[in-house]
């Protein structure tokens, strides 16, 4: 393999420029050709792919977003799309590509694999949703923000002595909720793996209330549904003055934390060795902070579990 492509694809996350970087460097670093993909698999059809060197990725392990863009696109999800763009990797001479992002990108990688172009996923999501990594690129900044957030509500809910109801993303998976109400010491954690029981919430606010606890911290996951709503049953119910913010895409922005380069570095770097190995239809993790490969195929076979124990540890903490 002398020639290979690196996109980014879904939900931007901070540390894939880390991954970036780090593709591009090892890559060259054993003397390959590195190819930068923009706009993902839109980038992809398009042709618009450029050579990158060891500058292209220079000053940009410390930054947000994505240095390749990024876009969620329908048509590589069709045959004709998926053959435009092994049509556009043919006339590149790519002959591997890493792929990084979450679950729909890996849906791409997989498709490009059968093609006969081998493909290496790369988890950067926020959602910490993929299964077979501990963690994915970009969610412990993301909770960071939202610790860093809550943080700054919790001052004004304790001087005005109110509920706040915070919600938070994760698309379907409770992670950011779950790890971000255990940090923060929330009274209450909605998350969509687990059905909680609307008496159940009200009545422990109600008892936190009576034993003169002056405000409330409330952190809903958005795949359990809209935080404005659940205030304002809180306040029907409660009778307890309630707000809510919705943190948004604040959660995807922002310089990745330390653990997050190194994630991404890592699993970059990883990704690389894969393809110089031979290896197709991977996708590199981190378990008990070990590097490691799955099949795309389980991967996109097998559903995320939200660690349940921690969970019961969050309730238990927060009677
Ligand atoms: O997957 C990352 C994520 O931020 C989810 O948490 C959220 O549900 C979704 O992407 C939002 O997508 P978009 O930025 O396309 O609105």
């Amino acid at each position: 393999m002398k020639k290979i492509g690196v996109l980014t694809s879904g939900g931007d996350a901070p540390g894939m420029n880390a991954a970036i970087r780090a593709v591009v460097r090892k890559a060259i670093f054993h003397g390959l050709e590195v190819y930068g993909i923009k706009y993902g698999y839109q980038g992809l059809i398009d042709g618009n792919i450029e050579k990158m060197d060891l500058g292209s990725v220079g000053d940009i392990i410390q930054r947000g977003g994505t240095k390749l863009y990024s876009a969620r696109c329908e048509e590589f999800k069709t045959e004709e799309g998926q053959l435009k763009g092994i049509e556009q990797l043919k006339k590149h001479g790519i002959e591997g590509l890493i792929a990084i992002g979450g679950d729909g990108t890996f849906m791409g990688a997989k498709k490009i694999t059968e093609k006969g172009y081998p493909c290496i996923g790369v988890p950067g999501t926020i959602d910490n949703d993929i299964p077979g990594t501990d963690f994915t690129i970009g969610f412990d900044t993301a909770l960071n923000t939202i610790i860093d957030a809550i943080d700054k509500i919790r001052d004004t809910a304790t001087s005005h002595e109110r509920t706040y109801v915070i919600e938070v993303m994760g698309r379907d998976a409770g992670d950011l909720a779950l790890w971000a109400g255990l940090a923060d010491g929330a009274e209450t954690i909605l998350i969509p793996e687990s059905e909680d029981n609307m008496d159940e919430v009200v009545e422990r606010l109600k008892r936190g209330h009576d034993r003169g606890k002056k405000h409330s911290i409330i952190i809903v996951a958005e795949g359990v549904g809209s935080g404005v709503d659940f205030a304002k049953q809180i306040e029907e119910a409660a009778q307890l003055e309630t707000r809510v913010t919705v943190l948004g895409h604040t959660q995807r922005g922002g310089s990745p934390s330390a653990s997050d380069r190194v994630l991404a570095s890592r699993l970059g770097a990883h990704a690389v060795d894969l393809l110089l190995d031979g290896k197709a239809g991977r996708m590199v993790g981190i378990q008990a902070n070990k590097l490691v490969d799955h099949d795309i195929i389980d991967i996109l076979n097998t559903e995320h579990q939200v660690d349940l124990d921690m969970y019961r540890l969050s309730k238990e903490l927060s009677i």
